[in-house]
C-alpha cells in the first residue's frame, strides 16, 4: 500500500515548507515539492500542517497507589487522536523479580496485545539494589535504555538514597542507558506534610506548601552533583520551577550532559487551580506540584531556548470521584498525577505556537524530534527519508474547547476542562496506517509495536 500525501506545510524540526510525502508501507520513501509518484491513495492536504507523530516520553499506564491503579493500555488510543503515535511507559520494578523481568512480563501479558500506539519503556527502580545496578548494562541490549530513580516520596520502598543513585549513575555511564531522576527532597516534604496535616491544614492546596520550590531545586542539584561525580549523563524528569531549570542549564553550560523535562500543565496551569473550592483541587495534584505564573513564564523561555529538551504529558489516569477521593481528609493521601495524554498537543500548539511562545518548527522538536532522540528512537521523530511513516495532519482553523466528555482517556475529569484548543488533530498515521480520520480512533487493538531504544540518547547534542 502506497499514499500520497500532497501539498500540506510539512513542518519539522528544522523546517518549514509546501510539499509531498510519499509513503510505502510503513516507511517514508521520499519528501519535496511536487512528487511525479504514483500512489494506491492520494491525501490531499492543502492549509494542513502536516508534522511527524509525537513522542510522549512520560506516561504512566500501571503506576499504582495503595491497590488503586491508572487507566492503562486499553486508552493507548487517547495517544492516537491527541497527535502521538510513540509513547514511553513507566514500569515499576516488582518486588523480587528483575527489572528485565518485569518488563519482558508486563508487555507479553498486558500489553502486547492491547497496545493502540507504539511503545517502549523506561524501568523504575523498585529496590535498588547491586543485583539492579548489574541488571543496568543489559537493559540497553534489552532496547530499554533508560531508568528513573525516585528522590521522593520517603518511606515507600521505590524511595532511592544518594548511594542508590550515585551507584545506578556509575553502572549506567558505560552502558549508555540514561538515569532519570525525579528530582525532590523526600525528608523535606515528609517532614512539611507530618507539620501540616497536625495544624489541621489537610485542603489540596497544602500538597503544594508542603513541596516546596527549595526542595526540588536542592534535589536537582543535588543529582547533577551526583551524575558530574560519576562522570554520567542525566535526565530530570517533569522539571516544575524556574531555579530547577537553571540548575540543569547551568551543568549543561559548563559543559555537562545533563538534560531535563517539563510537561504540559507546569506550562498553562498553577497553584491557584489547587485552592479550587469543593475538594476539585485534588484533580491538580501532582508532584511536583503546580507553581505560579513566574515559574509558567520562565518554562515557556527555557523550552523555547533548549534549556529543558522536551514537553511531556506525565499521563496519569486516575479518576477523580473514586481515587482522588482517597485524600478527602488528608492531602497526603491525594494518588499524585493528572490526564494529559490526549490533551499534550492542544495545549503546547494553542498556548504555545499560537500564543506566539513557540515557533511551529520547535514545537515539533519539543513534541516529537527530542523526545525521539533522547530515547533512541532512531526511526521516530522526522519527517524524512526512511523514517516510519508516523504523521499527523493538523487542521489548524478549526477550533474547540477541552473537555473530559468523550475523551478516550477514560478519566472522568480532564485538568484542562473548558480550556480553548485552536486547530485539531484531523488524521493520524501510525507506521503509514490510518488510525484516525476527522479526528476519531477508526485503528484496533493490538497495532501499536514495541519500538526498542537504542543507548546513548543523552548524546546527542
Ligand atoms: O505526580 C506525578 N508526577 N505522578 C506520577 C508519578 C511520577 O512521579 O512521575
Ligand atoms: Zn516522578
Ligand atoms: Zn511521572
Amino acid at each position: 500500500m502506497s499514499i500520497l500525501i500532497k501539498n500540506g506545510t510539512i513542518i519539522t524540526a528544522i523546517d518549514e515548507f509546501v510539499g509531498d510525502i510519499f509513503v510505502e508501507g510503513e516507511t517514508i520513501r521520499a519528501v519535496g515539492e511536487n512528487l511525479k509518484v504514483e500512489a494506491d491513495e492520494t491525501i490531499e492536504a492543502e492549509g494542513k500542517y502536516v508534522l511527524p507523530g509525537g513522542i510522549d516520553q512520560h506516561v504512566h499506564f500501571s503506576f499504582n497507589y495503595r491497590g488503586e491503579k491508572v487507566r492503562g493500555f486499553e486508552t493507548s488510543n487517547a495517544a492516537l487522536v491527541g497527535g502521538t503515535t510513540t509513547l514511553i511507559e513507566f514500569v515499576n520494578q516488582e518486588e523480587g523479580k528483575g527489572m528485565i523481568e518485569t518488563i519482558d512480563n508486563y508487555n507479553k501479558e498486558s500489553v502486547e496485545s492491547i497496545a493502540m500506539v507504539d511503545y517502549c519503556f523506561h524501568g523504575v527502580a523498585g529496590e535498588a539494589n547491586e543485583q539492579l545496578f548489574a541488571e543496568i548494562p543489559k537493559m540497553a541490549e534489552y532496547g530499554v535504555p533508560t531508568m528513573k530513580l525516585f528522590m521522593a516520596y520517603k518511606g515507600a520502598p521505590y524511595h532511592c538514597d544518594d548511594a542508590a543513585i550515585f551507584r545506578a549513575l556509575q553502572a549506567s555511564k558505560d552502558a549508555g542507558v540514561t538515569i532519570m531522576v525525579h528530582a525532590e527532597n523526600a525528608d523535606i516534604i515528609d517532614i512539611l506534610q507530618k507539620q501540616l496535616v497536625a495544624e489541621g491544614k489537610v485542603e489540596p492546596y497544602y500538597h503544594a506548601v508542603s513541596r516546596p520550590v527549595y526542595a526540588e531545586v536542592e534535589a536537582t542539584q543535588r543529582a547533577i552533583y551526583l551524575a558530574a561525580t560519576a562522570g554520567a549523563p542525566l535526565y530530570v524528569v517533569h522539571v516544575s520551577c524556574q531555579e530547577a531549570m537553571e540548575a540543569i542549564r547551568e551543568a549543561n553550560n559548563k559543559g555537562l550532559p545533563i538534560f531535563g523535562e517539563t510537561c504540559a500543565h507546569y506550562l498553562v496551569l498553577d497553584e491557584s487551580d489547587l485552592a479550587k473550592p469543593n475538594f476539585e483541587g485534588a484533580k491538580y495534584v501532582c508532584s511536583p506540584p503546580l507553581r505560579t505564573q513566574r515559574h509558567r513564564d520562565v518554562l515557556w523561555n527555557a523550552v523555547k531556548n533548549n534549556w529543558l529538551n522536551a514537553v511531556s504529558s506525565d499521563h496519569c489516569g486516575f479518576d477523580f470521584k473514586k481515587q482522588k477521593h482517597m485524600g478527602i481528609k488528608n492531602f497526603a493521601d491525594i494518588p499524585n498525577g493528572t490526564p494529559s495524554l490526549e490533551n499534550r498537543f492542544d495545549i503546547l500548539w494553542t498556548y504555545g505556537v499560537e500564543a506566539g511562545k513557540i515557533s511551529r518548527s520547535k514545537f515539533v522538536e519539543l513534541f516529537s524530534t527530542n523526545p525521539a532522540k533522547i530515547n533512541g528512537l532512531d526511526n521516530k521523530g522526522h519527517i524524512g527519508i526512511g523514517y516510519d511513516a508516523d504523521i499527523v495532519i493538523f487542521d489548524p482553523d478549526k477550533k474547540g474547547i477541552i473537555t473530559a466528555e468523550g475523551s478516550l482517556q477514560g478519566v472522568d475529569y480532564s485538568p484542562y476542562e473548558g480550556m480553548e484548543k485552536i486547530g485539531t488533530v484531523e488524521k493520524v498515521y501510525l507506521r503509514g496506517n490510518l488510525t484516525v480520520k476527522d479526528g476519531k480512533f477508526i485503528g484496533e487493538k493490538g497495532q501499536g509495536r514495541f519500538i526498542k531504544g537504542k543507548p546513548f540518547g543523552l548524546c546527542y547534542k
